[in-house]
């Protein structure tokens, strides 16, 4: 097991990661202690690993709330359901709240966790590539409103992280394949060697290695991990951590969201992101067209936007995000491989380029 730290002074926490943790049941023990817990887990997780989380605790110190699976139940409602539960089983403040399943799970449960009583401790227990390397660290918990994603949230950093590889075999191949999507993404921001590392190992992490995920998942936990400790609020730096997430909210908001995994849209967003760099002349062009290749060859990526979102479409679209600061669209660009910088403003006839792009870009 490798332990890395978010530090955040008295809020610092640990991040464990290894294979088999969920069985070992140690890590969470120790994160608990004989406090009380609900497990908040779905119906799609629950089969697979909830006994094998139980099995590690004391008899009836652990309720579980299992919802039903799915970003369209990432609802305010859902949280006031998980408070019925709450309220009905008396957990008090000593309670904590643990989160066993992907991204959506993790949001929810935090965001639960966040509001109960003012807020009680969380332990995230990530079953998702995606959510190992990146929503469940970081402190953003929340749910969706109906017009718009992540609109309703707060910060509430978690006691514990639990990363166990084992878990990663039951996730289908397209949602493993979105997860490194987002791994991709921490080389591309400030990490050229580790971009060149996961390039020189894509079979092997698509066919879940452990000991490539392991070293993958730790990398990304690491950068998160140092990029909250500076950034905790996203007043800066941390939303470096946006790459590619303007273009990819667009396509997800424009085909509706699950026809697209999030990750999908976040590497098409990211090929977006290298084709407008090198248009404004700050990425060279065989970096833009290497950042395709290894994407869309290596990783079997989606890198052509789907054909029905007009440029209009895409500009109105990524108008309306939540990132949008006093009218402008900020984008989070590459000065090179593994140099992500913020931009406030980039010339629309530019990015009017780049959006009409489609199958040439990055050429
Ligand atoms: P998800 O939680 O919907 O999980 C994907 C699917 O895999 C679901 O059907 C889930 O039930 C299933 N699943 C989970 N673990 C499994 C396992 N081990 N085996 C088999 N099936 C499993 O999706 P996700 O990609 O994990 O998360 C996406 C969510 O994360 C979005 O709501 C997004 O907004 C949020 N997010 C939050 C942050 C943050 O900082 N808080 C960052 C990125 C994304
Ligand atoms: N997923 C972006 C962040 O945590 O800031």
């Amino acid at each position: 097991m490798r332990t890395l730290s978010v530090e955040l002074g008295e809020r610092s926490y640990p991040i464990h990661i290894g294979s088999g943790l969920l069985a070992d049941g140690g890590a969470l023990r120790e994160a608990l202690g004989a406090d009380r817990a609900a497990v908040i887990t779905n119906d799609v997780v629950a089969p697979l690993y909830l006994d094998r989380l139980l099995a590690t605790l004391d008899e009836g110190q652990a309720t579980p709330i299992i919802l039903p699976d799915g970003e369209r139940h990432k609802t305010l409602g859902t949280v006031e359901g998980i408070y019925d539960q709450l309220m009905a089983g008396a957990f008090d403040r000593k309670s904590a709240l643990i989160a066993l399943g992907g991204g959506v799970v993790g949001d929810i449960a935090g965001f639960a966790a966040a509001t109960w009583l003012r807020g009680v401790r969380h332990i995230q227990i990530p079953t998702t590539l995606l959510a190992q390397v990146d929503s469940s660290v970081g402190g953003k918990t929340g749910v969706n409103h109906p017009l718009g994603k992540n609109m309703i949230g707060a910060f509430h950093q978690p006691d514990c992280v639990i990363a166990d590889m084992a878990v990663l075999k039951t996730l289908p191949r397209r949602e493993v394949r979105a997860g490194l999507a987002e791994v991709i993404k921490y080389g591309l921001i400030d990490d050229a060697e580790f971009f060149d590392w996961l390039a020189g190992r894509a079979k092997g992490l698509l066919a879940l290695e452990e000991g490539l995920l392991t070293e993958a998942v730790a990398r990304c936990c690491r950068a998160k991990a140092g990029i909250v400790a500076r950034d905790e609020r996203e007043s800066g730096v941390r939303a470096l951590l946006n790459l590619g997430h303007t273009f990819a909210h667009a396509i997800e908001a424009a085909t509706g969201y699950g026809a697209w995994l999030h990750g999908e849209a976040v590497a098409m967003g990211m090929v977006m992101a290298a084709d407008l760099s090198r248009r404004l002349g700050w990425l060279e062009a065989d970096q833009a067209r290497r950042i395709r290749n290894v994407l869309e060859t290596d990783f079997g990526m989606p890198v052509i936007p789907p054909a029905d979102i007009s440029t209009d479409r895409f500009l109105e679209l990524m108008a309306s995000d939540k990132k949008v600061e006093r009218g402008r669209i900020r984008f989070v660009l590459l000065r090179g491989l593994g140099r992500a910088v913020i931009a406030d403003s980039v010339d629309p006839a530019v990015l009017a380029q780049t959006l009409a792009a489609r199958a040439e870009l990055c050429h």
